[in-house]
């Protein structure tokens, strides 16, 4: 244990579910569209060579969770460092290409979080302030992304304890808010990794199914039934697989580019 936290603070009841604001109140973010390209996220772009399997895995993803009738969809991995981040950026990208869709991604990795900086969002109030009851305006946390249907919620680094947000009422509360929303309202998580400690559990126990990412060549098949046992009875929706370089997605041009190597495959779970 060489992690230094600060002292726990104790998250402020929710007396009601929280206002998830609509996008048209959130203030507009206008992406760099280069350091997007930086940090890998193509999803915006479907003329962009490796946005292909992001669009793929779009359509199925958006087809079982309105079979299920899920809402809240979190992105996770075995171990650290699987691509979660990446394909929840790419994933959030190309759902905002969808018509009639409003999609809305919270950054709950809160000890790795990576959303603004992927993004390049800079901002005072962080969804881990949101989380420890500081504030109870999401306005002040989230931002659109301009001329899209997508809302961030960034966390910023923080040194705050993470299992009192993610196991307090308030967080309940906030799943509660969330659930309310419309049908056409599509919730991401960007989650922590199973192994890293019980914040992937904690999350994944209020959330309607996940997405594993695996990791080709580092992620172990007993690695991946270990998380999916640790994570029951939550579904997994799917499970991705990253850093492919099977060559399976070579003639359908997506394995071109520095971060093409890229597949994608639903697992049997349901
Ligand atoms: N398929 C890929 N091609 C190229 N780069 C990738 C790919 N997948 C991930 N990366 C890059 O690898 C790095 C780690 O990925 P990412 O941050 O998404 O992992 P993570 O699972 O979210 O990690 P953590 O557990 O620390 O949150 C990032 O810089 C990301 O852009
Ligand atoms: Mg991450």
């Amino acid at each position: 244990m060489s992690e230094q936290l600060a002292p726990t603070k104790t998250p402020k009841p929710a007396t009601a579910p929280f206002r998830i604001p609509g996008q048209d109140e959130l203030p507009v973010f206008a992406p760099d569209w280069q350091l997007l390209e930086k940090s890998h996220v193509v999803g915006f772009n479907s003329r962009h060579v490796s946005s292909r399997p992001f669009s793929l895995l779009r359509s199925q993803l958006v087809k079982r969770m309105k079979a299920k009738d899920y809402g809240i969809v979190g992105v996770t991995s075995p171990a650290p460092g699987a691509g979660k981040s990446f394909l929840t950026a790419n994933l959030a990208a190309t759902l905002s290409r969808l018509p009639n869709h409003i999609i809305h991604v919270f950054d709950l990795d809160v000890r790795r979080a990576s959303l603004a900086a992927n993004f390049g969002l800079v901002g005072d109030v962080g969804l881990e302030q949101f989380l420890a009851g500081e504030t109870d305006d999401l306005t002040k946390v989230g931002q659109h992304v301009d001329g899209t249907n997508l809302a961030l919620y960034p966390c910023y680094p923080s040194q705050l304890e993470t299992m009192p947000l993610l196991a307090s009422e308030r967080f309940a509360a906030f799943i509660a808010s969330l659930r309310a929303l419309p049908d056409d309202h599509i919730v991401l998580f960007d989650m922590p990794p199973v192994f890293a400690n019980d914040d992937a559990m904690v999350v994944a126990s209020q959330i309607d199914a996940y997405l594993m990412v695996i990791e080709q060549g580092r992620t172990s098949q007993k690695q991946v039934s270990d998380s999916m046992r640790l994570l029951d009875p939550v579904p997994c929706i799917g499970s991705v697989l990253n850093r492919y370089d099977g060559g399976v997605g070579d003639p359908y041009g997506y394995a071109y580019g520095t971060y093409s190597k890229y597949s994608d495959y639903y697992s049997k779970a349901d």
